[in-house]
């Protein structure tokens, strides 16, 4: 019989590619969101990649009584956590929501998850959406998972941290769970079908979604934002990941965890493991879609640091998993996705 995962905020970029790469390897994925940042037609552009429906339960995460219908009705064999509000700037001026939202979530599905597995006498891989927000302004590159956290410079970045914490002290106090925080590096791009990616709602604060709605013509210039960085042509590098890669270590980390009989919490790095500029990223994209997009030099953005790309030896060795696909790939079909929207 088929495992039943859980996967809450499973309608938006990163859990509905998860969704897809779940069905793909076996597994029947059961999607919890409350629609409160993705559309509600993901479902279906699920459904065409597979060929198979896939179950989605609108709700939200916080209400304890609702997981804990879930977890008695549903079979549940593992939980992918991606629920929680991301925006870094919205999070500065929203912080209470930011702590209420990612950490209420986490702590009702930790409570419901192991109160579960204690009473079915079994351990429960639990994989958490971490971040590479948690190394900040790094000392050294790449950063390994034993590279020093930094303090937070935004809630959103310590929700991450904290979330991280209430992880690792659960399962420290022996809590059944095998929990795993993934530590995303830069995701990009789209399922290659264009049938689901990403869609931002609103003016997109990150690159890549700037960088497809400027070339469509939704927007007038992309701004670079800083070009006086340390870096060998000035802007920022970052550790972009094509974000079907991304879904792929989800299936890694899971099956890891299903094959750990004691509860532990363990981190990892998921990135390609090399850096890119924006400059390069602008040349890449018109090199692989043949459109040029209008761009100008502004002032660093608060917050950026220079560099950021992951070591990712631990997660190739233990996971035994590494990217597959290029920076050309992603760019390629985050374009696509991007045309076919109206
Ligand atoms: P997303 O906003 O597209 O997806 C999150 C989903 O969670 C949305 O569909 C939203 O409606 C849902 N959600 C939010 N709060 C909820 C709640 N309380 N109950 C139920 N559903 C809820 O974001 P994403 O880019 O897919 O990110 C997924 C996860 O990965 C998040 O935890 C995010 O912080 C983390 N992450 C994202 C990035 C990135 O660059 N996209 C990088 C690092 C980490
Ligand atoms: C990438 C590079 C910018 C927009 C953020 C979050 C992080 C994580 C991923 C969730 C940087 C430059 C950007 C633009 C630009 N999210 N840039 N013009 O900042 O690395 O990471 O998303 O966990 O927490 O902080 O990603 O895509 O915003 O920026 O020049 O219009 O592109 O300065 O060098 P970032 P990004």
């Amino acid at each position: 019989m088929q495992t039943t995962i859980l996967i809450t905020g499973g309608a938006g970029y990163i859990g509905s590619h998860t969704a897809v790469a779940l069905q793909e390897h076996g597994y029947t994925p059961l999607i919890l969101d409350n629609f409160s940042n993705t559309h509600r037609d993901v479902p279906d552009g699920i459904r065409a990649i597979t060929g198979t429906p896939v179950r989605c339960i609108e709700g939200d995460c916080r209400d304890t009584k609702l997981l804990e219908h879930l977890f008695a009705h549903e079979r549940i064999g593992g939980v992918i956590h991606f629920a929680a509000l991301k925006a870094v700037g919205e999070s500065v001026h929203r912080p209470l929501d930011y702590y209420e939202n990612n950490l209420m979530s986490l702590l009702a599905l930790l409570r419901v998850a192991t109160a579960h597995a204690t009473a079915h006498n079994t351990t429960l891989p639990v994989i958490f959406s971490s971040s590479a927000t948690v190394y900040g302004d790094a000392d050294t590159m790449p950063v390994t998972e034993d590279t020093p956290r930094r303090p937070a410079t935004n809630p959103y970045g310590n929700t991450k941290a904290i979330a991280e914490d209430i992880l690792r002290d659960t399962v420290t106090a022996d809590a059944p769970l095998c929990a795993i925080a993934l530590r995303y590096f830069n995701p990009i791009g789209a399922h290659p079908s264009g049938h689901i990616g990403e869609r931002p709602t609103g003016t997109p604060a990150n690159l890549v979604p700037y960088l497809t709605q400027a070339a469509a013509g939704l927007r007038s210039t992309l701004t670079i934002h800083g070009n006086d960085y340390d870096t060998p042509d000035g802007t920022g590098i970052r550790d972009y990941i094509h974000v079907m890669d991304l879904a792929t270590a989800h299936v890694a980390a899971l099956r890891h965890a299903e094959r750990t009989t004691a509860p532990q919490y363990d981190v990892f790095n998921i990135g390609t493991g090399r850096g890119t500029s924006v400059n390069e990223l602008i040349t890449t994209f018109h090199n692989v879609t043949g459109v040029s997009v209008p761009h100008t030099v502004g002032p660093r953005r608060p917050g950026d640091v220079a560099t950021c790309y992951a070591d990712v030896t631990k997660a190739h060795r233990i996971l035994q998993w590494r990217a597959q696909y290029t920076i050309a790939d992603a760019l390629r079909d985050a374009w696509n996705f991007q045309q076919r929207q109206r």
